[in-house]
C-alpha cells in the first residue's frame, strides 16, 4: 500500500437536521468545512414514519403525514438559510421512515465521506450521553461521524 491509498478525501458531507439547536450548529460546522474542502454539503431531514406507507390513502389519515412533511420542509428551509448565510451552497433532501436507518442508508448510497449530527435533538433526554439517533448513526454508519455538541 502506498501513500495514495491512504489519502483521505472529503468530497461529500451529509448533515442530519431535525430543527434542534444542536442540529443547526451541525449545519454551521458542515458549512465551515464544505467550501474549503470543495465538498458538497447535503442537508437531510427524515420525516419520522412509524408505519410504512400503504396504497390506501384518504384525506383524514393523510393529515398527520402532511403536517410532519410541512414541518420537515420548514426545518430544511431554515437550515438552507443558515447555509447560505455561511456562503455555502447546500443541497436539501427530505426522506421518510426511521430517521437513524434512513441517515445511514442514504449516506451509504451517496458515498458520503462524513456524517455530521447534533449530540442531541428535539427530545433532549439529558440522562443519555448523546441522543438515540446520534448513537445509532455513530455505531452503524459506513463512514466517520462527527457529533456536534
Ligand atoms: N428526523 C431526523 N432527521 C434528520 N436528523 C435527525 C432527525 N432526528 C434527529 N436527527 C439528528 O440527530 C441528532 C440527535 O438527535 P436525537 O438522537 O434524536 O436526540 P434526542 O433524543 O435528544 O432527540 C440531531 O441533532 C440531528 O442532527
Ligand atoms: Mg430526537
Amino acid at each position: 500500500m502506498n501513500d495514495t491509498d491512504d489519502s483521505v478525501e472529503i468530497k461529500s458531507i451529509l448533515v442530519a437536521v431535525d430543527g434542534s439547536e444542536h442540529s443547526l450548529k451541525a449545519v454551521r460546522y458542515a458549512c465551515a468545512m464544505g467550501p474549503p474542502l470543495g465538498a458538497e454539503v447535503v442537508l437531510l431531514h427524515v420525516v419520522p414514519m412509524l408505519v410504512s406507507a400503504t396504497p390506501y390513502h384518504d384525506t383524514v389519515s393523510d393529515q398527520p403525514f402532511l403536517a410532519l412533511q410541512k414541518v420537515g420542509e420548514d426545518i430544511l428551509a431554515r437550515a438552507k438559510t443558515i447555509a447560505s448565510d455561511c456562503n455555502c451552497q447546500a443541497i436539501d433532501m427530505i426522506s421518510h421512515g426511521d430517521p437513524a436507518a434512513k441517515i445511514i442508508d442514504i449516506a451509504s448510497e451517496r458515498g458520503t465521506d462524513i456524517i455530521i449530527l447534533g449530540s442531541r435533538g428535539l427530545s433532549g433526554i439529558r440522562r443519555l450521553f448523546v441522543g438515540s439517533i446520534s448513537d445509532k448513526v455513530a455505531s452503524h454508519a459506513h463512514c466517520p461521524v462527527m457529533i456536534v455538541r
